[in-house]
């Protein structure tokens, strides 16, 4: 009987060869130059405790009141599939201790992270973040060390059309100022019942709303940035003099908010030109207040999330990513068993020092194995048979042009190490 196939379930995103090669080759180049910055990776559970999110995200943000995958796991007990990175690093280094050693904790993170949103291009329910965070000193140079180890990143990538949007939120007392005049504003807005609600709990939000009658109607509320404190602003001024000297170019959007309520001080977004709707291909920002509200001292912290997804599009949209870049230096194609046996061997050196290699498997004949090869993309290609092992000598195939060189068996190494 012939059973129905079974669906991968709506929205996710997953990466099968060959397109995975390049996924993992943005993930890694996302990753590097937060390690070579002294950051260590902290690999922490897909799920929490719901409270976790509520608490440390904001009851305000779509990401807790309508997109997060709840559960009650077989104990009762209420589970939320974590939709972001921060909220869970922050529990861990508290549980772990890890703000009573050396300041700042520096960390990174790279996984899969969870929101019920409607799947599109580039949004999914399933996707992947690579985030780091720095945790327990307040200072400037640190926040432009973050937003320069994504713009690192990106460059390194070889993408080029996008920019970066930075703001500051300030300090308590600016953002208690700008509330006050902020209300008394959105109270002449004649507002309805649900977006008062949401602008009750935390009124920055309605700057992010997606109608254009809220967006027009919004168009002359306060904004934040003529509220900053004077250390507030003294604060910003010292982030952007940083991003200056380092030549890193943004523009200041007095209007961004970020999709999580605990962001304080600086913030800010990447975004890509080729995306279209979903072009958020990173954000972050510091967070002053995250960790006492999760139990913790009151340390300042900031970091960012990076959405892989989006910026393995970005670099597709570019045409950054070559296919060839990930295939394999060498492919051995043996004939008979004795020839096996050597390719096993020669494989195993190579692969040693290095080399990508790969062995045509299953006995084909000679033709559909060199197919085989040509497939794979692989720079390099030999035949072994009787004669090969017999000479002790190959004929090394350049499998771009079909160039032959003949190659002493123990020689491989180098001639391959030379070319490639
Ligand atoms: P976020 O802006 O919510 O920040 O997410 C960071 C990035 O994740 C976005 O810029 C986007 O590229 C990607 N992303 C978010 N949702 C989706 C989705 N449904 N599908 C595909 N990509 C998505 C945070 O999550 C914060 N925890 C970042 C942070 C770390 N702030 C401080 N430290």
């Amino acid at each position: 009987m012939k059973r129905e196939q079974i669906s991968a379930p709506k929205g996710v995103s997953e990466y099968v060869p060959p397109r995975s090669a390049s996924f993992e080759w943005v993930r890694d180049h996302l990753i590097a130059p937060a390690k070579a910055a002294g950051y260590q990776l902290m690999e922490l559970p897909v799920f929490e405790d719901t409270n976790l999110f509520s608490r440390g995200v904001g009851e305000s943000t779509d990401v807790v009141s309508k997109e997060m995958y709840t559960f009650e796991d077989r104990g009762g007990r209420s589970i939320t599939l974590r939709p972001e990175g921060t909220a869970g690093v922050m529990r861990s280094v508290i549980e772990h201790s890890l703000d009573r050693g050396q300041l700042p904790v520096k960390v990174f993170y790279s996984g899969a992270f969870f929101r019920a949103e409607r799947p599109q291009a580039g949004r999914y329910r399933q996707f992947y973040q690579v985030g780091v965070e720095s945790i327990g000193l307040d200072d400037p140079a640190i926040d432009a060390e973050v937003i320069t180890l994504a713009d690192t990143a990106f460059k390194n990538i070889g993408l080029k059309k996008y920019r970066l949007e930075i703001t500051s939120l300030g300090d308590g007392q600016s953002r208690a100022a700008h509330k006050v005049d902020l209300v008394a504003f959105l109270k002449t807005l004649n507002l309805d019942e649900a977006t008062a609600a949401r602008a009750q709990i935390n009124p920055l939000r309605l700057f992010d709303d997606k109608r254009e009658e809220i967006q027009a109607k919004m168009a002359g509320a306060p904004l934040l940035m003529d509220y900053l404190s004077p250390e507030s602003k003294a604060n910003f001024d010292q982030v952007r003099s940083y991003l200056d000297a380092l030549g890193i170019t943004y523009s200041v959007n007095p209007r961004m908010v970020r999709g999580l309520d605990y962001y304080t001080g600086t913030t800010f977004e990447f975004i890509h030109e080729d995306l279209g709707a979903q072009s958020g291909i990173g954000g972050g920002g510091r967070y002053d207040g995250l960790m006492e509200t999760l139990g913790g001292q009151s340390l300042s912290g900031i970091g960012f999330g990076l959405g892989v997804d989006r910026i393995l599009l970005a670099a597709e949209a570019e045409g950054v990513l070559f296919a060839n870049q990930f295939a394999s230096d060498l492919f051995i194609i043996p004939l008979g068993q004795p020839a096996k046996v050597e390719a096993l061997s020669i494989a195993q050196t190579l692969r040693q020092s290095g080399l990508r290699v790969e062995i045509a498997f299953g006995d084909r004949a000679l033709k559909g194995a060199m197919k085989a090869a040509d497939k794979s993309g692989s720079a390099y290609a030999i035949v072994l048979g009787d004669s090969e092992l017999a000479s002790g000598a190959v004929e090394l195939k350049r499998m771009k042009d079909g160039e032959l060189s003949s190659v002493k068996i123990g020689e491989l190494e180098s001639a391959l190490s030379r070319t490639s």
